[in-house]
Formats: structure tokens, sequence, C-alpha cells
């Protein structure tokens, strides 16, 4: 695994020079309808004058075999082959269908990422892998296939909703605790009444995301040190499941920032992580996110759900710990009744 990535906000340079270099046939441009109107023309390439545009129905729905199948038909009907290059431009549903487009097309074309929501640019767009969600399950099918070039840059921000920005910060949250007390501290100060398309934040987006390579790094196919970066990840899931059967869905990134309180309370309880920062954590995402409202008739699917999550292993809820930040321990068997205390602790600190 090989993945180059540039952080930068001159991004029709970044583009031009990868383009330059290499000795493409024909640029396709992935996108969906938010980001084929708001960045596509914002690109300025010269390189990508002429490049013909893919554009897919925004929204995780839309992952899907069908889409997919339209972007193959698409390539097949204008006679891509291996010398053309694919950039997707999008939040994680464009660069996971995007990628995954490219990586099966004749066996494989080239493809740089283009990630323009804050999740993306931190997570969906790095480490290498593509997917489609299918017969009702999330990235059931796909493949792990590293980009030529991921291009990082939070130019393209202004025009994200602010729930979105929430969403990808709540990633940010669980890589600076996964880093260091200082990077997880600096988080904490944000009051979201900052603009987020600046040199300054591409800083703390580059920081997040050597955080997340570096696991992909030292285990790029998914097998044992990568899955810390699954911490608040067990939690999140069961949220978003219980959510779902409420007829309500959540943001993934919100369920995320909910789940990292609950696991942050086992790992205080099991591991000793310090009670001072699991208060701060807690503090900053009732201001900032609310709380997903839970009682304890909710307890029972919960624990079940968790039991089941894809993470869990001989039918035990499996979590990510940490005694400290910066100190993970993955693949820790929570018991039921800790389960239940977490949520227990869950609702004191979300005041609900
Ligand atoms: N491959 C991986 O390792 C990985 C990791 C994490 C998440 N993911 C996947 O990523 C997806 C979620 O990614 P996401 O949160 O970016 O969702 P998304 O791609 O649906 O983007 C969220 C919304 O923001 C819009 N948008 C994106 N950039 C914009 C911009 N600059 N201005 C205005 N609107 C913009 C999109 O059109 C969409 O409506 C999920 O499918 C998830 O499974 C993949
Ligand atoms: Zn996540």
């Amino acid at each position: 695994m090989n993945t180059q990535v540039t952080h930068t906000n001159r991004v029709a340079q970044a583009i031009d020079r990868i383009i330059d270099a290499g000795d493409f046939t024909r640029i396709f441009i992935i996108a969906d309808t938010n980001t084929a109107k708001l960045v596509v023309p914002q690109l300025d390439s010269k390189s990508c004058t002429g490049a013909q545009l893919i554009t897919i129905p925004a929204g995780e729905k839309n992952k899907s075999l069908e889409t997919l199948s339209k972007i193959w038909t698409q390539f097949s009907d204008s006679g891509a082959t291996r010398n053309c290059l694919v950039i997707n431009v999008g939040g994680g549903v464009v660069t996971d269908i995007g990628g995954m487009a490219a990586a099966t097309f004749k066996r494989g074309m080239p493809f740089i990422n283009c990630p323009t929501s804050l999740l993306a640019a931190v997570d969906a767009a790095l480490g290498g892998k593509t997917g489609i969600n299918f017969n009702g399950l999330k990235n059931e099918v796909g493949t792990f296939t590293d980009p030529l070039h991921t291009i990082i840059s939070t130019r393209f921000l202004s025009t994200l909703p602010p729930h979105e920005i929430k969403a990808g910060y709540a990633e940010m949250l669980k890589h600076a605790m996964l880093h260091n007390n200082e990077t997880f501290h600096r988080l904490l100060r944000n009051d979201f009444k900052q603009s987020f398309d600046t040199d300054e934040f591409l800083n703390e987006v580059k920081t997040s995301s050597a955080i997340k390579l570096q696991f992909v790094h030292i285990d790029p196919n998914d097998m044992g040190p990568r899955h810390a970066l699954n911490y608040g990840h067990t939690f999140a899931h069961a949220f978003e499941s219980l959510a779902m059967m409420r007829h309500k869905p959540i943001s993934h990134g919100f369920a995320v920032a909910w789940g990292l309180v609950a696991e942050t309370f086992l790992s205080h309880h099991i591991c000793g992580f310090p009670a001072v920062d699991l208060y701060a954590l807690a503090h900053f995402v009732l201001a900032n996110y609310g709380a997903f409202k839970i009682t304890c008739d909710n307890y029972e699917t919960l624990i079940e759900l968790m039991t089941h999550d894809k993470k869990s292993r001989h039918g035990e809820i499996n979590c990510v710990l940490l005694s400290e930040c910066g100190k993970p321990i993955y693949d820790q068997r929570i018991s039921k009744d800790c389960a239940m205390a977490a949520l227990d602790v869950y609702r004191d600190l979300m005041n609900i």
C-alpha cells in the first residue's frame, strides 16, 4: 500500500502536476449532484478542460450497485481504458463508489480522490477502502485499492453544511484521542464559530489524516492495529441502528461523537482513562452535538445490536479502549454489565 497524499489549497495546480506527469488519454470526473454544482466549477484545472463529468445523485442510498452500474456504463459507452484517469470530487459516497468503479472497470483504472467533505478529507478518502452498500448491508462489496493520489484541501468546506462539518469533526476528535492529549484538548477549544476553509484549519486536517494514515500503514488490510480506528464506533453503530428502527436516522458523525462518550467511560472504568478528560469530552459533545435520547427501555436492544455488530466476536461486545489519549487497546471484550453501566453514565453525562 502506498497512498500519496497532498494537503494543499492550490488544488488545480496539484491536479495539473499529476496529470502532466502521466500520459492519460482521457479524464473522467465523478461528482454528486451537490459537488458537481458547488465544487467542480471551482477546480480551475487546465488539465481538466474537456474532462467528462459523471454526476451521481447525492446521498448514502445512492452508494448502490445501480449507481455503480451507471458509472460503468458511462465508462464503457465512452470507450474508457486503463490509460484514462478518474478524479473523484465529493464526500465519502463519491470517493467510495467512484474508487470502486475505477478499481474494477477494465480491472483497474488509476484514480485521484479530491475529498470535499470534512469526513472524507480525514477519513473516507484515505486508506484504500472502496465500496458500495449491498443487500441492505453497509459497505458489503468493495475493494482495497489505493488511489494514485489524494488531494486534501479545506477550500471546498465553505459550502459544506454546518452539520456535515460537525460530523467530520467527530472523526477528528476520535483521531486526536488515539494520538495524544495535546491534539485532543486543542480540538476541544473549537466552538464551530470559526471558518473552516482556511489554511490554518488545513493544518488541523493534515494532523488528523496523518493519524489515520499511521494506522493504515501499519495494518493496510485491517487485520489488527487498524481496528483502533473503530474507537467510539461500537456504540455509534448501535445508536445509528436504533435511530433507523425509530425511523429517525441520525448522522454517522454525530453517532460517533455520542459513541465516544460511552466508550470513553468504559476506557475510564476498565483502563483508568483520566476522568477529567472524560468530562471534558462529554461537555464538548453535549454543547455541540446535543444528545441522542435513550431510556432504560432501549438498553436490551442496544446490547443486542452491539453483540451482533460486525466487530463483535464469539457473541461478545467488542470495543477499543484507551488507557489515556494515544494509548489504544483494540479488540477488548466488554461484558453486558459494563455496557449497561456505560449507557447509564452516557445518560448522566448527556443530562437525559
Ligand atoms: N472508505 C472508507 O474508509 C470510509 C471511511 C469512512 C466513511 N466512509 C463512507 O463515507 C460515506 C460518508 O461520507 P460523507 O459524510 O462525506 O457523506 P457524503 O458523501 O454523502 O457527503 C455528505 C453531504 O455533503 C455534500 N457535500 C460534500 N462536499 C460538499 C461541499 N464541499 N459543499 C457542499 N456539499 C458537499 C454531499 O453532496 C452530501 O450531500 C459513507 O458512505 C461511509 O461509509 C468510507
Ligand atoms: Zn466513522
